[in-house]
């Protein structure tokens, strides 16, 4: 018996919906996002906080998949919206994102960057390092604005998946370092700036984290820090970010713990530290990107090409590839699919899934079983809906694939297929001329 949806053809259901359908409608290859599922996430991670009566933001970290209508969803879900980038932003903007809600990321952004931000009086800007506390002293002098911040630090804890690791001193090109005083010290420059407004500290210990044992640790570093502040300055912290970075099961080796875990455990350690001193329990924020949008994406692809090597493996290839999924290619990231057109039929094959692009280490899953596949089936990869789409390029002039959205078996395109036109429109030919 399937684990998946599967409608009496033997087709796999996305959102009600079945994908051979949405193929053909919509052409491969394919994202397809069930709302639904983002949600379900939402809204957990928001109750969560709730049972703890804890004030809080959940923010949407939109790198994982941005676009206008994915903004809208999450703004429907009440969420908060992590930028990174004056296009993330100007996204969020066109979007109709209520600019209170936007939290601003960045190791270095720019002049017009933070032009962009305080031009549209966004909720908070998440300061990075030294230079950028300098150039909003000058910007916001120059407008007489005011600005929310929160202090981005490093706390020494590095996380991923199963193992955490704490260092004196952590090699990381984000943030002001917690334990060799760089925090400190910006927490000198700011905390009395007329214009800037410190809200509290920020930190992100990684991603696709499956144990809750480096965010409490984090947890505990930040808020004693913000105590001491506290204690010695009487300047009261009202918010503590602790970023995102909660584990998704992209295979069955995958073990992560429901998101609310991760919250729950976070909230506990900070109210203990808390309590019994004249500290107020700070605002907890959250930052997760992964963990809302990862699962509830799947990518429909066009079967074509196999190649037999006898005795290696069996490529099959399929229309898309690293252009639209780089994670294979470049940290070796697992994935699981199935022919959706072929879900209940029996595993016969051990196949290499192959992308179009020129390139060898083009693969998207090294080794999967599934039914004898011919030209033209369907390949559902699952999981994909986090830094798929995002962090696709035009290599070897692909076009990038759609996006439809589908939910209680309605569908909508959210981002239209690029056209060839799409692939020469900033182009200009020739003017100079030859010698
Ligand atoms: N907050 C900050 C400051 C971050 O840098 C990130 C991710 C997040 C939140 C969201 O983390 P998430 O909940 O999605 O794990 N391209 C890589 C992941 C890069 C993550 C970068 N920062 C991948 O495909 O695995």
């Amino acid at each position: 018996i399937s684990k998946h949806a599967v409608n009496k053809k033997g087709h796999l259901l996305l959102g009600g919906i079945d994908s051979i359908e949405l193929a053909k409608t919509y052409g491969t290859p394919l994202f397809v996002y069930d709302l639904s599922l983002i949600r379900e996430r939402a809204r957990a991670f928001i109750n969560t906080f709730k049972e703890q009566n804890v004030q809080a933001q959940v923010a949407y970290a939109s790198k994982a998949f941005s676009s206008v209508a994915m903004y809208q969803v999450m703004n429907q879900e009440n969420l908060s919206l992590d930028v990174v980038s004056a296009g993330e932003l100007y996204t969020a903007l066109k979007a109709g994102y209520p600019v209170e809600r936007i939290h601003f990321h960045g190791n270095n952004k720019s002049k017009s960057e933070l032009l962009l931000a305080l031009e549209h009086n966004i909720g908070c800007i998440v300061v990075d390092n030294f230079y950028e506390i300098e150039l909003l002293k000058e910007l916001t002098t120059e407008l007489n604005q005011k600005v929310n911040i929160l202090l981005r630090v490093t706390p020494g804890v590095e996380a991923h998946t199963h193992d955490y690791i704490t260092t004196g001193q952590q090699d990381s090109k984000f943030g002001f370092d917690l334990l060799n005083g760089q925090a400190d010290r910006a927490f000198q420059e700011v905390y009395q700036d007329e214009n800037i407004q410190l809200l509290g500290l920020h930190c992100h210990i990684g991603s696709q984290i499956f144990e809750t044992v480096g965010f409490k640790v984090a947890a505990e570093k930040l808020i004693k820090k913000m105590i001491a502040w506290y204690n010695e300055f009487t300047f009261q912290c009202t918010v503590l970010n602790l970023g995102g970075g909660f584990g998704i099961k992209y295979t069955d080796e995958d073990t992560p713990l429901e998101p609310s875990v991760y919250v729950k455990e976070m909230v506990i350690v900070v109210k203990n530290l808390v309590a019994n001193t004249d500290f107020a329990m700070p605002e907890i924020w959250i930052e997760p990107g992964r963990s809302l949008v990862g699962d509830a994406g799947t990518s429909l692809y066009t079967i074509g090409a196999e190649k037999e090597i006898p005795n290696v493996r069996n490529y099959l290839a399929v229309d898309g590839g690293m252009s639209d999924n780089i994670r294979p290619a470049l940290y070796g990231a697992l994935y699981d699919a199935v022919i959706a057109n072929k879900i209940d039929e029996k595993i016969e094959k051990e196949y290499t899934i192959a992308g179009k692009c020129c390139e060898s280490g083009d693969k998207l899953i090294d080794h999967i079983s599934l039914p004898k596949a011919e030209a033209g089936d369907i390949l559902a990869m699952f999981c994909t809906g986090a830094y798929g789409y995002a962090m696709a390029s035009n290599y070897n002039r692909l076009t990038r694939p759609a996006v439809v959205f589908v939910e209680h078996a309605n569908h909508q395109l959210a981002v239209k297929r690029e056209t060839l036109e799409d692939i020469v429109h900033l182009d200009l030919p020739l003017t100079m001329e030859k010698e």
